[in-house]
């Protein structure tokens, strides 16, 4: 699915109905990862359909995985990806550079598993993700063992000299399910036993990921942020079983319909086959204390994955405050949140000065955009403030090839008066490569502004 490079977004009147929304990409990279060291063949139905996760899965077959892709069993599914996998450690060295493309976390997970085998590997990226910092999987995989080298700035490309690792105990800096898989994944694969103690919950998804290809992990269920962090702790030489396995979708991409749907008065939304993993789904407590009717139906387990469905409708508009300690929880669905302040209310966020080093400078290219939109709104050195004042009116904005910041600006531009152009609107594939159809299909416009999207 090829998407333009510039859309055209009109205000909507309102936005309703019912959809699926991509299989979740954080759940697909693990999946692809795991299945690549586990002995015999998995199956993932559902698989993120963005060039993310396209990049772990071209990653994981450069090393010696068989991936093939077979068409999914459901109407409106992608191809199930099928992986033979090779082993703990039975990966090979690839014959050219790894070329994780956008994907932060296929560089920092795959990062973790080529750490423990003993041959080279280079890593590189896009030029987004030659800009982000390589340090935080540096420094604890070298400390296992690993001789890892880097650009200036311990930027990639990254270079791996794998080898025999040992167990460590990890306190990581900064809270991060990227850095807490790579050493778990590290960990999977060394001698002795491996921790990390999470300053901040983050997603868990690794860890059920894990259970789900027949590893144990134990979660010391005593700690907790307050108490000093979580315990994490993983026994080296785990064999993992191929499984068969099916994706729920991607809590943060049904954010984008969520927020919309809290935002404009007389939506209503439903999201069905979506991920509620507790981990992921501060957002829902977010908007419920914005004043959404949020409706929240856990259905399922899919391999240990929380799945149901999502009703959301437009209530109140409140101010709201996002504290730093709830950041880690909502990272991803920040910059959507940003929107809510031009809706109604306003948004005031600290304590995320790691929106800083994502796909683009979330913070300054979100102000920037939305200010072209006509927003007030304010750059803070670790976060931000949206106020409502007077309606948008539409404009001209850059989404700087961050797929997050083009979603944003989509969703902001239909409570505008006048048409938005998003440029670079394309970052939308990297894992949603279906959001401007989902959209044209949910913003009721019949009697709005003329003009469509591009
Ligand atoms: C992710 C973790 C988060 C998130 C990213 C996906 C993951 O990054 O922002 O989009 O799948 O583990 P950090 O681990 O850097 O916080």
């Amino acid at each position: 699915m090829r998407v333009a490079d510039t859309v055209t977004v009109t205000p909507a009147l309102s936005i309703a109905g019912a959809l699926r929304v991509p299989g979740d990409k954080s759940i697909s990279h693990r999946y692809a990862l795991l299945a690549a060291i586990a002995d015999g063949r998995s199956t993932i139905a559902n698989y993120a359909p963005g060039a993310d996760c396209a990049s772990t899965l071209s990653c994981v077959e450069a090393v010696g995985a068989i991936v093939s892709r077979t068409p999914a069993a459901r109407e409106n599914e992608p191809p199930l990806v099928t992986i033979d996998g090779r082993g703990l450690r039975g990966l090979r060295p690839s014959s050219a550079p790894l070329d994780c493309g956008n994907s932060g976390s296929t560089m920092r997970m795959l990062g973790g598993v080529l750490a423990a085998h003993p041959f080279i590997s280079t890593l590189v990226g896009d030029a987004s993700l030659s800009r982000r910092p390589m340090r935080r999987i540096i420094g604890p995989l070298s400390q296992m063992g690993a001789a890892i080298t880097a650009g200036p700035g311990d930027r990639p490309p990254v270079t791996i000299h794998g080898a025999d690792l040992a167990g460590i105990h990890f306190k990581p800096e900064t809270p991060s399910a990227q850095v807490k898989s790579a050493v778990l994944l590290a960990g999977l694969q060394a001698r002795g036993e491996t921790s990390v103690l999470e300053p901040a919950a983050t997603r868990d998804h690794t860890e059920r990921a894990l259970v789900a290809f027949g590893a144990e992990v134990s979660i010391d269920p005593s700690t907790s942020p307050k108490t000093g962090g979580r315990l994490i702790q993983i026994k080296g030489g785990q064999r993992l079983n191929g499984a068969a396995l099916r994706v729920p979708g991607d809590l943060s991409s049904a954010a984008f319909w969520a927020v919309a749907a809290s935002a404009i008065a007389g939506a209503d939304v439903s999201i069905t086959n979506v991920g509620l993993n507790p981990s992921r789904s501060a957002l829902l407590a977010v908007l419920r204390r914005f004043g959404a009717d949020v409706e929240e139906t856990l259905e399922d387990q899919w391999n240990g994955e929380p799945v149901g469905r999502l009703r959301i409708r437009h209530g109140a508009m409140r101010d709201l405050v996002i504290a730093p300690e709830e950041v880690p929880e909502v990272i991803d669905e920040l910059p959507v949140l940003a929107t809510l302040g031009t809706f109604g209310g306003s948004i005031t966020v600290s304590g995320a000065g790691e929106l800083r080093v994502k796909e683009s400078d979330r913070i300054a290219e979100l102000v920037a955009g939305l200010r072209a939109m006509g927003a007030d709104a304010d750059e803070r050195i670790d976060g931000f403030q949206v106020r409502c004042g007077k309606r948008l009116t539409g404009g001209v904005v850059h989404a700087r090839h961050d797929h997050r910041l083009a979603m944003a600006f989509a969703i902001a531009a239909l409570g505008a008066t006048g048409p938005t152009t998003i440029n670079g609107a394309d970052a939308v594939s990297v894992s949603y490569p279906a959001f401007f159809d989902d959209l044209d299909r949910l913003a009721q416009r019949n009697r709005a502004p003329t003009g469509t999207r591009a």
